[in-house]
C-alpha cells in the first residue's frame, strides 16, 4: 500500500483508476465509490495538502492503494503529456476537473478561461489516455460533461459553450477509438449538492453519492452517454425543443 508518487503494485489488473480533478466534491464520492469496490487509485489535484488528505481517508477507509500527484492545470510548466507521464500505471480514467469561472457573462476573461479547464484541458488528457489504452484494447475514459452543454442559456453559457464542445469531443473519441477497444462515457449531470449549486433551492438537486454510484454503475455496464439522474435527458430534451423565438425571451 502506498500514499505518494509511487508505482502501484497491490491491486488487480485492470482495477486501477486515475481521477482526474479528484478533489472536486463529486470526484471525492466517485473515490471512495471505487475504492469501496476494491479499485485502486491515482488521485490528482491541485492542493497537495487536501489530495494528501483524500487519499490518506481513502486508504484508511477502504484500504486499497492510493497514489497522489499534484498538478496545476494553470501552470505555464504544465503540460497533458507530462501529467500523464506522471500518473503512473492505471487502467481507467474518469475526468471531473471543471469551472463555472466568475459568472460574469461579458467576461473575456471567462471565455477562455472555462475553455481551457472544461474543455482543452480534459480533452486532451482523455486523448492521451485513449492512445495509452488503444495500445491494450481495453480501458474506459469517464468524460464529465455537463447538462449545461445541451443549449447555451443566459445564465452559463460560457461554461455551456465548453461542455458543449466536450460533449462533441467525447463522442468523436468514442467513434475514433471504438474499433480499438476503449470505452469513452460521457456524463451530463444535472444539479449535483457540490459548492457549484450552493444557495441553490432546487427539488432536482441530486446528492453526490447517488450521482457517483450511478456513474461508477454505468462505467461497468460499458455505457456510451448518461444523464444522472435520468430525467435530465426527458428535462433536455423539452429544453432543447423550444423554439429559438420563445427561448431567447425566457430566463433560463
Ligand atoms: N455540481 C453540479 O451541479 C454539476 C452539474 C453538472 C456538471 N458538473 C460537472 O461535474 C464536475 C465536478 O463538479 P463539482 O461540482 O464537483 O465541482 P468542484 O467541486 O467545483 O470541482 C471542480 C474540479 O475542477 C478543478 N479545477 C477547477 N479549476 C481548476 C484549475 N484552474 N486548475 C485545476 N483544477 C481546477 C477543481 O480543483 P480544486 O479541487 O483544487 O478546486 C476540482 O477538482 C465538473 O466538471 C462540473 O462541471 C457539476
Amino acid at each position: 500500500m502506498s500514499i505518494g508518487n509511487e508505482t502501484i503494485s497491490l491491486v488487480a489488473s485492470g482495477k486501477t483508476v486515475l481521477v482526474v480533478g479528484a478533489t472536486s466534491s463529486l470526484a471525492r464520492a466517485l473515490c471512495h465509490t471505487l475504492a469501496r469496490e476494491g479499485y485502486g487509485l491515482v488521485v490528482t489535484g491541485r492542493d497537495e495538502e487536501e489530495i494528501n488528505l483524500l487519499a490518506g481517508d481513502i486508504v484508511l477507509r477502504h484500504n486499497v492503494p492510493v497514489m497522489t500527484l499534484t498538478e496545476d492545470f494553470l501552470s505555464e510548466y504544465f503540460t497533458a503529456e507530462s501529467f500523464i507521464a506522471r500518473s503512473g500505471e492505471f487502467d481507467h480514467i474518469i475526468i471531473t476537473t471543471g469551472t463555472m469561472g466568475s459568472g460574469d457573462p461579458l467576461s473575456l476573461n471567462d471565455i477562455a478561461f472555462t475553455s481551457h479547464i472544461n474543455y482543452t484541458l480534459p480533452a486532451q488528457i482523455a486523448t492521451l489516455a485513449a492512445q495509452k489504452f488503444a495500445a491494450t484494447g481495453d480501458g474506459s475514459i469517464v468524460i464529465i460533461s455537463s447538462v449545461a452543454g445541451d443549449r447555451g442559456r443566459q445564465s452559463n453559457y460560457a461554461y455551456g459553450s465548453a461542455k458543449a464542445a466536450l460533449t462533441a469531443f467525447a463522442s468523436g473519441l468514442r467513434n475514433y477509438f471504438y474499433k480499438q477497444g476503449v470505452h469513452v462515457m460521457t456524463v451530463k449531470p444535472g444539479f449535483i449538492d457540490t459548492p457549484m449549486t450552493w444557495g441553490m433551492q432546487s427539488p432536482l438537486i441530486a446528492s453526490r453519492e447517488y450521482v457517483a454510484g450511478k456513474i461508477v454503475q454505468s462505467m461497468h455496464k460499458k455505457k456510451d452517454v448518461i444523464y444522472v439522474p435520468f430525467f435530465w435527458r426527458y428535462i433536455m430534451l423539452i429544453i432543447m425543443h423550444i423554439p429559438e423565438g420563445i427561448f431567447k425571451k425566457l430566463k433560463l
